[in-house]
């Protein structure tokens, strides 16, 4: 990225990035989950100041009720730690904030009722202090403060942790359009043993799908699935989709050809979630070549590229949004 120094803070890194730059845009861009740009920073240890809330509150207020934020989300700069001192805390310094930005700034509920593109002041608080800025969900890659997801489960059973994967790729696909709706016909290839399956038809989608494994027998007979036990190279479409989800193992770009070749079955603006594995594959480099070579297939396939994500979810993958324009 060209920084011209980096700090640790907590989860998170504080850099200072030539005029201009922006950490998702650049060639490391897939390595950046959730940025924000840091207009406001009070490096402290919050339990030794005194009426932190209401210091920080004030401060905050002064510098950015101006610009009317829709709304305000703090993060925690280590997610997850210690006894919830600073989860009360920044939900305590939401709360104050939301009273003194009383014209603009909405307590909404759910970050993902937000619009992608209406700015939000986010913060960042733990044992490094506080760092805030005003930017919009898309420009952060995320909905929520930190960019960690954390939805709610989906009734009932889980079949594997990929669906908690699909859920946060739906969640995120929001950031860049409007995702699938309530009835879309959905063709999964790798779908074994069907974590993603359960989801989709959890949210009242259809799938078919396709493996070489079976499912799991207890989405056997279920509502809106179809599944061919077999080779996704020799399954051969006759129908049309609305959207198409690609978590097969195994090379990464006889996986992405699968997804071209099906993608000619798709309906206009269909959407495309796919996993890019990087198993087997080391270094910055060598992951920015394949992700170049996935992102050029596309194209000559005529497929829209939309964003490239790490999710919390992820491990060693990316997930891609794509979508298919019949004029393209
Ligand atoms: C990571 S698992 C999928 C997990 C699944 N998304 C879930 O939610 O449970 C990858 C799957 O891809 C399948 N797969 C890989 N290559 C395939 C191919 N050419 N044809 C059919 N299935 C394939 C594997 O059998 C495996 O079940």
């Amino acid at each position: 990225m060209g920084a011209a120094s980096s700090k640790e803070l907590g989860a998170y890194h504080l850099v200072r990035l030539p005029a201009g730059a922006s950490p998702r845009s650049g060639p490391a861009g897939i390595f950046v989950p959730w940025c924000l740009p840091v207009e406001h920073a009070w490096p402290c240890d919050p339990g030794k100041v005194e009426g932190f809330v209401e210091k920080a509150a004030s401060a905050l207020a002064r510098k950015f009720s101006g610009r009317r934020p829709r709304t305000v989300w703090v993060g925690m700069l280590h997610p997850g730690h210690g006894d919830g001192w600073f989860k009360r805390l920044a939900s305590n310094l939401r709360g104050r904030c939301l009273q003194m930005f009383p014209d603009s700034a909405m307590p909404l509920a759910e970050a993902g009722s937000q619009r992608p593109d209406e700015a939000a002041l986010f913060c960042m608080v733990g044992a490094g202090g506080l760092y805030a800025g005003i930017a919009s969900p898309r420009e952060c890659n995320g909905f929520y403060a930190g960019g960690i997801v954390h939805l709610p489960k989906s009734a009932g059973k889980s079949i594997s942790r990929a669906g908690a994967k699909i859920a946060e790729a739906l969640h995120h696909a929001a950031l860049h359009g409007e995702p699938p709706g309530m009835g879309a016909h959905w063709l999964e290839l790798g779908a074994s043993p069907g974590g993603m399956t359960l989801e989709l038809l959890n949210r009242g989608q259809r799938v078919t799908a396709i493996d070489r494994a079976p499912l799991d027998p207890r989405l056997a007979g279920a509502d809106g699935l179809s599944f061919f036990q077999r080779d996704v190279s020799t399954w051969r479409a006759e129908e049309k989709f609305d959207a198409l989800l690609c978590d097969m193992n195994g090379d990464p770009l006889e996986a992405f050809a699968q997804v071209r070749r099906l993608s000619l079955y798709l309906r206009d603006g269909a959407w495309i979630v796919f996993t890019l594995k990087t198993t087997g594959r080391e270094g910055m480099r060598e992951l920015q070549d394949l992700h170049q070579k996935v992102l050029e297939q596309a194209k000559a396939g005529g497929l829209h590229h939309l964003a490239t994500s790490h999710l919390s979810g992820n491990r060693r993958e990316f997930t891609l949004w794509l979508r298919r324009h019949h004029s393209s």
